[in-house]
């Protein structure tokens, strides 16, 4: 019996993001909560002949408590999204305190589920849940997970698409590491499987694009948001993986993700002597298993040009996650 919810799930990610899980055979309670609308998409979802139960929750008559009890996995797509023009970093005023009350959310009735954040700015809103967590003492850096898996997903279409090869796009396994906005984004293109015969113009090109690849979206829609669909793709990957890795399967890929180094000391040794000691949290590639990190696998081969990038990812991050762990400390 696998519970999973889903905070947040009326929204542009949260409602296909619900429907995915949906069709996940491991899931067989499917929890939507929202400040609205979720019963509505709740209805619509249970009509799926699929296993997962599904029931809607709002606020009011403790919805928050009932929709997260007793959870497996609870995956957080709540708040605003972008507007054109606007940073990750703008949308903190707001998302920092909904992600802070769901964390109490968590900590009181599904302390033990895995916890996948998306809400922006992810290098902060991880920080804001562990700092919750930590405070009412259950702070388990295995089961925090800020999902990163979009940069992942986006590099391997435009190194594809670059290779000339766009239809074996899933073929493409190209570590994604650091944090998730703007240069904390650091793709190891060098590290591309199957690898990648381009100029170092073309590289650099490529890295920008991965980067920044959500402003293209939030351009598009024009206002109407960002990534929804993508990302509900890609958290709806991430969150399969985390569970049928909690079920004992073996995973064939690896998958990366912004965890606290702690979830793996050994693990996290490795990483510092490439990144240094100056940040605690950092996606890095993860063996994930029944308790969640399992091992925080080596960084690999980096060259000169993503040392570079690394450096920049690690000094932005580093002010990223002070206000994130601020924000908490100043909350009363
Ligand atoms: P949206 O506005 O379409 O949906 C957000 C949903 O959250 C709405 O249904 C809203 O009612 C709900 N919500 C607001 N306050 C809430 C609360 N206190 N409790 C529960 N639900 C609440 O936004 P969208 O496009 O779905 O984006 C959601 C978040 O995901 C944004 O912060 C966005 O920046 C982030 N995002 C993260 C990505 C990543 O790679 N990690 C990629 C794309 C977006």
């Amino acid at each position: 019996m696998v519970k999973a919810t889903v905070i947040g799930a009326a929204g542009g990610i949260g409602q296909p993001l619900s429907l995915l899980l949906k069709q996940s055979t491991l899931i067989t309670d499917l929890a939507l909560y929202d400040v609205v609308n979720a019963p509505g998409v709740a209805a619509d979802i249970s009509h799926i002949n699929t296993p997962a139960v599904v029931n809607g929750y709002l606020p009011k008559d403790d919805g928050l408590a009932k929709a997260l009890k007793n959870a497996d996995i609870v995956v957080i797509p709540a708040g605003v999204p972008r507007k054109p023009g606007m940073t990750r970093d703008d949308l903190f005023n707001i998302n920092a305190g909904i992600v802070r009350d769901i964390a109490v959310g968590i900590a009181e009735h599904s302390p033990k589920a895995f916890v996948l954040v998306i809400s922006n700015p992810v290098n902060s809103t991880v920080p804001i849940v562990a700092e919750v967590l930590k405070k009412k003492g259950v702070f388990d850096p295995k089961r925090l997970f800020g999902v990163t898996t979009l940069d992942i997903v986006r590099a391997s279409t435009f190194i594809s698409e670059a290779a000339g090869k766009p239809t074996e796009s899933l073929k493409y396994k190209i570590p994604v590491i650091g944090g998730h906005s703007g240069v904390t984004i650091v793709p190891l293109i060098s590290q591309s499987q199957p690898s990648i015969d381009v100029s170092q113009e073309k590289i650099e090109q490529l890295t920008n694009r991965i980067q920044f690849g959500g402003d293209e979206v939030v351009k598009a829609k024009d206002g109407a948001g960002s990534a929804t669909l993508s990302m509900a793709y890609a958290g709806a990957r991430f969150a399969i993986a985390v569970l049928e890795a909690a079920s004992g399967k073996k995973l064939e890929t690896t998958e990366q993700a912004y965890v606290h180094l702690s979830a793996d000391s050994n693990g996290a040794k490795e990483v510092t002597s490439v990144i240094g000691n100056d940040t605690p949290y950092f996606s890095v590639p993860l063996e994930l298993g029944p308790n969640g990190v399992e091992k925080i696998l080596p960084l690999g081969k980096v060259n000169e040009y993503e040392q570079g990038l690394i450096k920049k990812a690690v000094a932005d991050l580093g002010g990223n996650i002070s206000k994130g762990v601020a924000f908490i400390e100043s909350s009363k």
